[in-house]
């Protein structure tokens, strides 16, 4: 997004992180000057948010907890980094006039529908993970702050993002793991879970769309492919990607990844293509693609080390 953002010659972009799972080096190639600005901070710091967010004309709050396996050990976790976090971004931009808000949710607030496309109105929303919770929690909050407090607010519900600087996800697990034991490959569930990729170019393309085309107080679009690939097929696309051959696939069983899996996900995408947005990559397009860029990614990792 900070790549995307500065492509326009007049905007300026602050990055607030606290780099818990995003990495610093994904930014080294911006030089600081007056149009980019690194401040590292936690969303639970609101005295410092406060001061970070002034002055400028748009938040893009895409900050949450990754691991959704997680909030089953700490079911703190995603109130915390989810509800309080948004709430957080929510009172410093009320405090010093921020007007606008992009928030990255997710197909989490549906919750397990078996399958059943869900559009932008489905309901009753009832998640099945603290993630998806917290998720629904922060809508309320931005729903409510924006109604009361005129920030008008862009909620986007993605399928699984995927790219280059992924550091989590299906591809990135099996990725880590092959590259460690090239023989054998630990899938969680049976490798049936279907679900949408969406590749981030496609992610943010929609974004700018978006804000382009529409200006209600409150907007809230589902952002996938029309297409599905199953966890088996991805280990296949990251095992013929690596070059691997003889790789003994163990699935752990039962039909879901983690606790609060949702094993089966249809995003009804039909409000936000009727504005004319497409993706330019189906599910496999993306899969593949993400799967060369982390691959070529950790590579030039690799050959840095070795070049120090
Ligand atoms: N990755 C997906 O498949 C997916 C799907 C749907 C929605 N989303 C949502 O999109 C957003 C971005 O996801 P991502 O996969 O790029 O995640 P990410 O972990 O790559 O990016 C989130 C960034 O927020 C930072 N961060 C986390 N907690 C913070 C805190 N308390 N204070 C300051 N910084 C903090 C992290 O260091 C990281 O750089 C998240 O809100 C996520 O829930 C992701």
């Amino acid at each position: 997004m900070t790549d995307r953002l500065l492509l326009g010659p007049s905007n300026s972009v602050t990055v607030f992180d606290n780099f818990s799972s995003g990495e610093t080096g994904f930014l080294h190639h911006i030089p600081r000057s007056e149009r980019f600005q690194l401040i590292m901070g936690d969303l639970l710091d609101s005295k410092l948010l406060q001061q970070s967010i002034g002055g400028h004309d748009i938040v893009f709050h895409f900050a949450s907890n990754p691991n959704i396996a997680r909030g089953a050990e700490d079911p703190t976790l995603d109130l915390q980094q989810s509800v309080v976090a948004t709430h957080n971004v929510l009172e410093a931009m009320r405090h010093t006039g921020v007007r606008k808000l992009v928030f990255l949710s997710g197909s989490g607030v549906y919750g397990d529908v078996g399958g059943k496309p869900t559009d932008e109105d489905f309901g009753p929303l009832l998640p099945v993970s603290m993630y998806g919770a917290g998720k629904l929690g922060a809508e309320a909050f931005i729903s409510a702050f924006a109604q009361m407090f005129e920030i008008r607010s862009y909620i986007f519900r993605p399928a699984n993002i995927v790219g280059a600087r992924q550091t989590h996800g299906v591809a990135f697990d099996f990725i880590k793991q092959l590259s460690a034991h090239p023989a054998h490959l630990e899938v969680l569930g049976d490798g049936r879970q279907s679900k949408s990729y969406l590749h981030v170019d496609d992610l943010l393309d929609a974004i700018f769309f978006v804000l382009a085309m529409v200006e209600e107080r409150v907007n809230v679009y589902n952002v996938a492919t029309q297409d599905a690939i199953e966890v088996a097929w991805i280990a296949r696309a990251v095992i013929e990607t690596m070059g691997l051959s003889d790789v003994q696939i163990n699935y752990a069983g039962g039909s879901k990844g983690w606790p609060g899996d949702v094993p089966v996900v249809r995003l009804n995408t039909d409000k936000i293509r009727r504005f004319g947005w497409t993706p330019k990559y189906d599910s496999s397009q993306a899969m593949k693609l993400a799967i060369t860029q982390m691959l070529d990614r950790l590579r030039q990792g690799t050959a840095q080390q070795e070049a120090r």
